[in-house]
């Protein structure tokens, strides 16, 4: 199966896990927070890339920002329609980052959630990224950290699994089949760097253990979180 398809199958429940699981909820709240605070506050244009269900991408188009968002995925684009029925700033669009066509330098923001990391030419992809972003634009991007433990965690489970041919921990860790990247923070930093991107501001999101509350905090660290996030911009 191709990573869209894998997508595609997943399309209808996406947006649920945003008001089901907590962990979700909660990576949700933070990524809002941190693109309140990071974003230009001119309502003008922005990329989603990787939109998925459009859960971001409705966020957005809220706050007043003329939206177009983008997915590999056929299926999770008409779910993304169908949940955003009503909000005219949103141009929903079927295509990979790879192929998507849009002018140099034409959105003031773009942000992409989980993406980088099931793209084949992840270096090519920051720099497609980078080239569409204006003078001043603002880059938004989380990724799997790979130095948390958790991650370190799941690859161990993972590996038990394919080694066990599905005996053990069956069913665990499916994306991992279709993940081909992963990153420190540093070397994602870097890989921004490269592109002319500086760091504005980091943040790290747990989405291993669900728990109360205050567990979060304390799993929202680089040494055991899950996702790492960042908001770049021109240095
Ligand atoms: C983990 S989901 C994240 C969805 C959404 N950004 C979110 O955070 O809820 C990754 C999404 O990236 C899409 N995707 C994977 N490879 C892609 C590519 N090369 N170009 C565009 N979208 C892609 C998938 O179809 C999927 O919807």
């Amino acid at each position: 199966m191709k990573t869209d398809q894998y997508f595609d199958l997943r399309s209808s429940r996406w947006s649920d896990q945003y008001v089901q699981d907590v962990r979700f909820r909660r990576r949700f709240e933070r990524i809002a927070e941190l693109l309140t605070r990071t974003l230009p506050t001119s309502p003008t244009s922005v990329l989603d890339a990787g939109c998925g269900s459009g859960v971001f991408s409705r966020f957005l188009s809220t706050k007043g920002w003329n939206v177009t968002a983008i997915d590999a995925s056929v299926e999770m684009i008409e779910s993304a329609r169908g949940n955003s029925q009503g909000s005219e700033r949103i141009n929903y669009e079927v295509s990979a980052i790879e192929s998507f066509k849009a002018e140099a330098g034409s959105f003031d923001a773009i942000v992409s959630f989980s993406l980088l990391e099931y793209v084949e030419r992840d270096d090519d992809a920051i720099a497609k990224l980078a080239g569409l972003l204006s003078s001043d634009g603002v880059l938004v991007v989380s990724v799997p950290n790979r130095s948390g433990l958790i991650r370190k965690l799941e690859g161990l489970l993972f590996g038990i699994r394919v080694a066990s041919r599905d005996r053990l921990f069956s069913g665990r860790g499916e994306y991992l089949k279709y993940q081909k990247n992963q990153y420190s923070p540093f070397e994602l930093d870097l890989m921004m760097r490269a592109q002319g991107l500086k760091k504005m501001r980091g943040i790290y999101l747990n989405s291993g253990l669900a728990g109360p509350s205050w567990v979060f905090p304390i799993l929202e660290r680089r040494w055991w979180a899950a996702m790492y996030c960042a908001a770049y911009r021109r240095s």
